[in-house]
């Protein structure tokens, strides 16, 4: 498949997995993609999960038609895109390696071998030649391992671009890049907000036309929907004005509750999602955290704790750097609630978060004096 006339695509796409990194649930597939760019040098852009290493030397060979690849370039060692390598280098003893000095102290860790003897190490703004692609190399530490390498070609104004701007799901799978795009970013990415923006301002003096990452579809037309996602996640800025609201509930209480919060939000015309902890994927909960401005904590008191599936969901969150919302507390207790008090405490050291000042304390079945209080949030949250 050619995403120029030089650029072709020899990734695969993963049916088989269940979990993506050992937890992300991919219901329609993950794509391993790796790129190739035909020029006087031929340069191979990443490898890909082990377990596809023939389908994608059966693509790369296509691509090849009889040549052999001068150049492999490897910009992330992470096993979904590096798995290959071992296998690439003894079927084409001749090609040269470049990839920064990080990856190449990986290489040795998980290949035993650290290529000493066909490799190029890069930095920083160094360039690669291919004839009249000149390839240039820009350094993402964190963006999503501290070796990323993001790849610009100043020929076809393409930048490869590692993860950033990755998502879930099989590379042709037709649908809006938005949510898995963000379910990937904050579930993987989300806590490195500070390098993905440094990233950014890089990427900003590029002039680009197409974007391809090592999942998901390549991107092109208009890129400031994608750029402008990205900079508000960074920044931990809402997407929207809307309410997620996450509950767990034992006996179907504090659900109800729940259900009357999001019915009135609604009859206000007031966006928002609904989250059983307990039921949901979870990582689906917490990208909508950070997709809008207001969140709601609905909880059980459990043991003088909070149901556990509450505390993993805040503890995602904390270590993302959750910050910046409106939020709000709804408890319930059959004799001593105190579900709002951990649920404060474990939120307590997140940057700028703005506690609704109608908070629902419910004692086992939702009473009238609840509702009043439910009545109110819902007006508070639709300010
Ligand atoms: C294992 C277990 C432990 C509980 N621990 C407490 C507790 O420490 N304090 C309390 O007030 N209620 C406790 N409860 C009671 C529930 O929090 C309470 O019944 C609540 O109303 C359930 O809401 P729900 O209908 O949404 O499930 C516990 C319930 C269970 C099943
Ligand atoms: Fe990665
Ligand atoms: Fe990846």
């Amino acid at each position: 498949m050619n995403i120029t006339q030089d650029i072709k695509y020899i990734g695969v796409t993963d049916y088989e997995i269940d979990l993506f990194e050992g937890q992300y649930p991919v219901p329609n597939g993950m794509a391993y993609n790796s790129y190739v760019i035909l020029d006087e040098k031929i340069a191979v852009i990443d490898t890909v999960d082990a377990r596809f290493c023939a389908t994608w030397f059966e693509n790369l060979e296509t691509v090849l038609s009889g040549k052999s690849p001068d150049y492999l370039i490897v910009q992330h060692m992470e096993p979904d895109h590096s798995g290959s390598i071992k296998a690439f280098c003894e079927k084409y003893p001749k090609t040269i390696v470049v990839a920064n000095q990080k990856a190449f102290n990986m290489v040795k860790n998980f290949f035993g071998t650290d290529l000493s003897d066909r490799q190029i190490a890069v930095g920083e703004n160094d360039t690669l030649n291919l004839g009249k692609h000149t390839l240039t190399f820009i350094t993402a530490p964190m963006v999503h391992w501290p070796e990323v390498t993001m790849t610009y070609d100043s020929f076809d104004k393409v930048l490869f671009s590692a993860d950033a701007f990755g998502k879930f799901g099989a590379f042709d799978y037709d649908e809006d890049w938005l949510n898995e795009a963000r379910r990937y970013y904050i579930g993987i990415v989300g806590k490195y907000g500070v390098q993905v923006n440094a990233v950014l301002k890089k990427a900003a003096n590029l002039e680009i036309e197409k974007i391809c990452a090592l999942h998901g579809p390549v991107l092109s037309g208009d890129l400031t929907p994608y750029l402008n996602a990205y900079t508000k996640w960074a920044n931990y800025e809402a997407e929207e004005t809307g309410v997620l609201i996450a509950y767990t509930s034992i006996y179907g209480n504090t659900k109800k509750a729940v259900q009357l919060l999001a019915g009135e939000l609604s009859k206000k015309g007031i966006k928002n999602e609904v989250f059983d902890l307990a039921r949901c994927d979870i990582f689906e909960a917490v990208s909508k955290a950070f997709k809008y401005d207001k969140v709601v904590f609905a909880t059980t008191t459990y043991n003088a704790d909070i149901f556990p599936p509450m505390r993993t969901f805040i503890e995602y969150l904390t270590a993302r750097n959750f910050q910046n919302r409106k939020i709000a507390f709804l408890e319930n207790g059959s004799w001593g609630p105190m579900a709002t008090k951990v649920m404060k405490s474990l939120l307590q050291d997140s940057k700028n978060l703005t506690i609704c000042e109608n908070n629902i304390t419910i004692l086992s079945g939702v009473n009238e004096q609840n509702k009043s209080v439910i009545t109110a949030l819902a007006n508070e949250l639709s300010k």
